[in-house]
């Protein structure tokens, strides 16, 4: 089964300005990163964390790609609205794990970092449950913005500090089912 082509999402694909990276890329950088997991865990049959919504296309693919026996549990937060809890990262756990994490080789896999502060409120709530390992596989990196210092072991892609949609990642929950990333047209943007 192929993937339709660009005219084929219609309404969506026509509020798209510029695709910055494309399908055929983004599946050739996630099994590149499988098989560099699949090699590094070989034999510690790791969890991979997700925060929900963002993370799904990339986590089902990376799943595909990885040949090892691997688990996969998922959070969801939300972010407070007040300035000041915005810039400790402070989320609220609207959903936690499943699974007990004490112990295991934990993978955290992200579809982007930003700023770096939701995501290490989330690694300190993690470590505190005494993983017997805890790493980052993030597929977009937006360091221009980073204010806190994340150790990443596995990337795909830098970016550019510009707001980008497709991919699992959405503006207004919408255009997350596109395969590529792309810039929106300003006219998207205001509505
Ligand atoms: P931060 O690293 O704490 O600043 O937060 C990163 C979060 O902001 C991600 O998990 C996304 O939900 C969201 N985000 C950052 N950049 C983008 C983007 O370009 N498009 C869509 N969502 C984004
Ligand atoms: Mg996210």
């Amino acid at each position: 089964m192929s993937e339709p082509g660009l005219e084929e999402y219609g309404e969506l694909a026509a509020e798209i300005r510029e695709i910055l990276i494309s399908a055929e890329e983004l599946q050739a950088k996630v099994r590149q990163i499988g098989r560099a997991i699949s090699q590094d865990y070989a034999g510690r049959s790791p969890l991979l964390v997700g925060v929900l919504k963002g993370v799904v296309l990339f986590m089902a693919d990376l799943l595909r790609a990885v040949t090892i026996p691997v688990e996969v549990d998922f959070l969801a937060v939300s972010s407070y609205s007040s300035e000041a809890r915005q810039k400790s990262g402070l989320v609220r756990l609207e959903k936690d794990l499943e699974t007990s994490i004490t112990g295991r080789h934990v993978l955290f896999v992200e579809d982007v970092i930003d700023t770096g502060l939701t995501l290490n409120y989330l690694l300190r709530n993690l470590r505190a449950r005494q993983p017997a390992s805890l790493e980052v596989c993030v597929l977009f990196n937006k360091a221009e913005n980073r204010l806190i210092d994340i150790p990443i072991k596995y990337k795909g892609f830098d970016l550019p500090d510009r707001f980008v949609v497709g991919y699992g990642l959405d503006y207004q929950e919408k255009y997350r089912n596109l395969p590529f990333v792309g810039l929106l047209k300003p006219e998207a943007l205001r509505k």
